[in-house]
């Protein structure tokens, strides 16, 4: 199959990458750029663990074509902590034992993100809203949820 060569900024820096027309982004950022911390739970948009930012949005990665990713700016877990600092979301799900076993752990911080960029003091029910497309399969949810508003205060420089 013929490759097609695509920019894009991965991460903060740019990147050039020659990907076959049916690679989805999902295996173009763990087999191309060695990005594995993204994971592949279902491959069919159902689980959430591949949820990477593609021009600001969160997005299930193993649904979207690395070749539609020409141009496109992506964030995944590797690109979340910046200057040798946790983003607060990172931090908050340590300390509140959001993490078990951290194979949904890339795609909630990603989603979580995703929220608290848009919507930096979420209630409750939007914090369940916006992680309802990831399912954490050692279903640690409360402590989950419970590190999303934490990193809402950590963010907004609330104690
Ligand atoms: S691996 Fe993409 S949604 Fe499950
Ligand atoms: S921590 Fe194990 S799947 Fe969520």
């Amino acid at each position: 199959m013929s490759l097609h060569r695509i920019s894009l900024t991965v991460n903060h820096f740019p990147e050039q990458v020659d990907v076959p027309a049916n690679m989805t982004l999902l295996q173009m950022l763990r087999e191309k750029l060695a990005l594995t911390g993204t994971k592949n739970g279902c491959a069919a948009g159902e689980c959430g663990a591949c949820t990477v930012m593609m021009n600001g949005e969160p997005i299930n990665s193993c649904m979207v074509l690395a070749v539609e990713c020409d141009g496109a700016e992506l964030l995944t877990v590797e690109g979340l902590a910046r200057d040798r600092q946790l983003d607060p979301v990172q931090q908050a799900l340590i300390d509140t034992g959001g993490v078990q076993c951290g194979f949904c752990t890339p795609g909630m911080l990603i989603s979580a993100r995703g929220l608290l960029n848009r919507n930096p003091h979420p209630t409750e029910n939007e914090i369940r809203e916006a992680l309802a497309g990831n399912l954490c399969r050692c279903t640690g949810y409360f402590r989950i949820i419970e590190g999303v508003r934490k990193a809402a205060e950590m963010q907004s420089g609330a104690k």
